[in-house]
Formats: structure tokens, C-alpha cells, sequence
């Protein structure tokens, strides 16, 4: 270690922040399983891969999301950037994806159907589930205004979920958030319902009640469960055409037998939705059950100035989904490549370049004596080794050990790709 790396006395040791994890091989592969499938599963359904900044303007979250929402209230990474200008780290995408869809001029070409991956940011009190930076992956199809175009949505991602082999103990929650005038007639509901039950509410669903009476619906505050169980229900004001809307959206899921649960309680923690709202929620989570949730969000683009279109989509969080997928298939073993003496380093730099060009994995074992580099090997989860001293060189061969089955072969260096290939390397 030279002068400037060695760590100076007393000072505290640097961690990563709190709620954010590093993302290690192992992490990682269940991470880029999930991408893999929802992004097949995805471009089965006509959708195709975007992506927006991580670091947006304030305002694409401020408007959209709704001011009493948790996530606009307590959780959003904002700060001023050199310039003075108020920006966020995304705390979901719905919202950059709109902005995308105005800014691009996309609009004449609608139906647009996105899909992104990658990290958002809430800070929120983590525990097991929740982070602070978490992934998500998301699709929005953005034009229709069919319920036909919520069924695809929600098919899409309980195919996804099906082709993750996550089928037990995973239920799709259902609600309907109606269209603007049916809401406007059950916000009026609630807010007087409340009202009479004023001294009996939390501080924060008192705070809400004349901004958003609906949020209270979300409280988790143990005071409010009575009261929000006895609150109006929302299908009682749902005008005709939200209801036909909905009844279609049932029967679509209905007839692609993808079973559901009606579920007035589900308001979704976020403002911009109408019409649909869904989750998906595991039983093998503990509090933070749901994995994949969206709905509805007509409203979303006027929030933010631009022309109103209709949309609909869902995300699911990575990380949720990671705790409930199996192992993923184990990366390839590779070939073990060890030079044996100085003449030998640079014909096998050689061999593995030529492996590696055609397609083989394969490792070096720079130094150490054979055994020791033969242990090495193991420890790589190698089944093959190739050794290379002098004598092989000089017969234009290598010695092939085959370390589960301990026996070695000769085999002649211009054999030796299709050789390996032929070779059981699980
Ligand atoms: P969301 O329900 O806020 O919706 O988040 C979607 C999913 O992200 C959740 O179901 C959960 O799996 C995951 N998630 C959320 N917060 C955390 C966290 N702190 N830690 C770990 N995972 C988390 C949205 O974000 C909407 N943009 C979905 C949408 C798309 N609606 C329409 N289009």
C-alpha cells in the first residue's frame, strides 16, 4: 500500500447511504432476469424500450403526482442545482414518460408504447421491501382511451409475473377511481363524511382533508382505520359511463382468466390516476406486498400544461420481485487456462484470446504452483483446465484436465475449440 492509500486515523469509515444497496453479482442476476423476461414479455405486447433522465425538473413530479400525496410531501430527493433551478431525482417514471411523450412531439403518432427500466428514488423509512433507491420496470401505452387498452396493460404484467414462475400467493387487486365528474361527486362525499368525524382523524388526514379527502382512504394511521372501513364507498358514485367502463375492463380479465379481487380500499399512493387502478400483491412480503401496480392516468399530462391524452400503465418494483423468483440458471463455467513457466504466458494469452473469440468463457491462472492454481480453478467453479508448459508447446498441444471427473487428455491446440465445445461443461 503506498503513503496516500493507507486510511488516515479517526476518521469514520464511508458507508452507502441508508436505504440504498450496492447491487453484487448475485443481486445483480436476479435483477437482469426480471428485465429480461418483462422486457420479452413486454415487446410481446407491441412495446418498446425507452428511457428519461434520472434527474428531472421539480415540477414534472410537483403537478402530477398531487401535493398530499406521500410521495410529493415527504419523499422526493429535491434540491437546487448550480444553477438555482429546483430539481428531482425521479421518484417513479410515469411522470418523465409524459413529459417525454409532449416534449418529442410524439403525440401524432399515437398509440405510443413504452417501456423503461431503471432506479427511482423515495426516501421513505426503509425496511425490508422498501428502499430509498429502488428499481422498477414499467411499460405506458399512451393514446387509448379503451378499457380494451387497461386489459392489455394488466395482462401484460401477469404474463410477466407468470413467465417469473410467481403464481403462489399472488393476488391482482382491482378498483375503479372513475372518470373526473364521479369523482368530483365522491370527493364531495368524503369530504363531508369526514368532516362530521373531524376531531376523531390524524393529524395528517386532517391535513388532507380539504386539499385531497381521498388520500385519507390511503392513511395507515390506526385511528383512521374505523373511520375510512365505514367511509362512502367509491362504486356507490360511479356515474354510467364509469361503470360500463369498468364492468368492460372486469370482463376482459374475466375472459383471459386472469382471476381478480374488487378492492374499494385502493386508491393508489398516487394522484394523476382515473378509471382503472391495479396491484398486484404478494402474501410472501410481509408490509410491502405490492409488486407491480399502475392504472388509469388521462388527467396526468394537463397537470403538466400540455394536451390532455388518455394513458394507461403500470412499474413493479425489481427488488420486491427478486425476493420471490427462483435462483437463476448459474453463470457458465469457465476454462481454466494455466501457463506453466515464463516461455508458456504468452501462448496461452493466445489461447484464451482465441476461446474467448470463439465464444468460450475463459479465465486465466496467472501464477502459483499448479496445484495451487488447479485449486484456483475450482474455486471458479471451472470444470476444465488447460495446461500449458513447454512440452505442450512444443507438440502443439494442451493437457485438457477434467476436474470433476480428475482424469487429462492431450489434445492438439488446432482441435481444441470444437473439442471443448463437444464437451459437457455444466
Ligand atoms: P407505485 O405503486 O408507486 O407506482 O410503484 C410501483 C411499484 O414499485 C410498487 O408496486 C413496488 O413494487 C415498487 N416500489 C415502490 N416504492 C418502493 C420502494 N420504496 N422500495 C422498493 N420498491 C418500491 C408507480 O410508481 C407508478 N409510476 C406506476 C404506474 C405506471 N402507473 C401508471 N403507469
Amino acid at each position: 500500500m503506498n503513503q496516500e492509500a493507507k486510511p488516515k486515523q479517526g476518521l469514520s469509515k464511508i458507508s452507502s447511504l441508508r436505504g440504498m444497496h450496492d447491487l453484487l453479482p448475485e443481486a445483480m442476476r436476479r435483477h437482469k432476469l426480471i428485465e429480461k423476461t418483462a422486457e420479452e414479455t413486454a415487446s410481446l405486447y407491441g412495446f418498446e424500450a425507452m428511457g428519461t433522465p434520472i434527474l428531472e425538473p421539480l415540477d414534472v413530479f410537483a403537478r402530477t403526482l398531487g401535493e398530499t400525496s406521500d410521495v410529493v410531501s415527504k419523499e422526493m430527493y429535491s434540491f437546487s442545482d448550480k444553477s438555482g433551478e429546483m430539481v428531482t431525482l425521479r421518484p417513479e417514471n410515469t411522470a418523465s414518460v409524459v413529459r417525454a411523450f409532449a416534449n418529442n412531439g410524439l403525440a401524432m403518432h399515437v398509440p405510443i408504447k413504452f417501456f423503461y427500466a431503471g432506479p427511482m428514488f423515495r426516501y421513505e423509512r426503509p425496511q425490508k421491501g422498501r428502499l430509498r433507491q429502488f428499481h422498477q420496470f414499467g411499460i405506458e401505452l399512451i393514446g387509448p382511451a379503451s378499457p380494451q387498452a387497461d386489459i392489455e396493460v394488466i395482462a401484460c404484467g401477469a404474463m410477466i409475473l407468470d413467465r417469473l414462475g410467481i403464481d403462489q400467493g399472488i393476488s391482482l387487486h382491482l378498483n375503479s377511481l372513475g372518470n373526473t365528474i364521479s369523482r368530483h361527486h365522491y370527493r364531495t362525499a368524503l369530504m363531508t363524511y369526514f368532516q362530521d368525524h373531524f376531531d376523531d382523524l390524524s393529524q395528517d388526514s386532517k391535513d388532507r382533508l380539504t386539499r385531497n379527502p381521498l388520500r385519507i382512504l390511503d392513511s395507515k394511521a390506526e385511528g383512521d382505520q374505523v373511520l375510512i372501513a365505514n367511509a362512502p364507498k367509491f362504486a356507490d358514485y360511479l356515474d354510467q359511463e364509469s361503470s360500463d367502463f369498468f364492468a368492460i375492463v372486469q370482463q376482459g380479465l374475466s375472459a383471459l382468466n386472469i382471476p381478480f379481487t374488487l378492492n374499494q380500499a385502493l386508491v393508489r399512493g398516487l394522484d394523476y390516476y382515473c378509471h382503472t387502478a391495479f396491484e398486484f400483491v404478494s402474501t410472501n412480503l410481509g408490509a410491502q406486498g405490492a409488486v407491480l401496480g399502475g392504472g388509469r392516468y388521462d388527467g396526468l399530462a394537463e397537470f403538466m400544461g400540455f394536451p390532455a391524452i388518455p394513458a394507461v400503465g403500470f412499474a413493479a418494483g425489481i427488488e420486491r420481485l427478486a425476493m420471490l423468483i427462483a435462483e437463476p440458471p448459474s453463470v457458465l463455467r469457465p476454462i481454466f487456462i494455466i501457463p506453466m513457466g515464463d516461455s508458456a504466458q504468452i501462448p496461452a494469452l493466445l489461447l484464451a484470446d482465441q476461446l474467448r473469440k470463439s465464444g468460450l468463457k475463459s479465465e486465466m491462472g496467472y501464477s502459483g504452483n499448479l496445484t495451487k492454481r488447479l485449486k484456483q480453478a475450482s474455486k471458479q467453479n471451472a470444470r476444465y483446465a488447460l495446461i500449458l508448459g513447454e512440452d505442450e508447446i512444443a507438440a502443439g498441444a494442451v493437457q485438457l484436465r477434467d476436474l470433476d471427473q480428475s482424469s487429462q487428455a492431450l489434445i492438439p491446440l488446432n482441435q481444441l475449440p470444437a473439442h471443448l465445445k463437444s464437451l459437457n461443461n455444466r
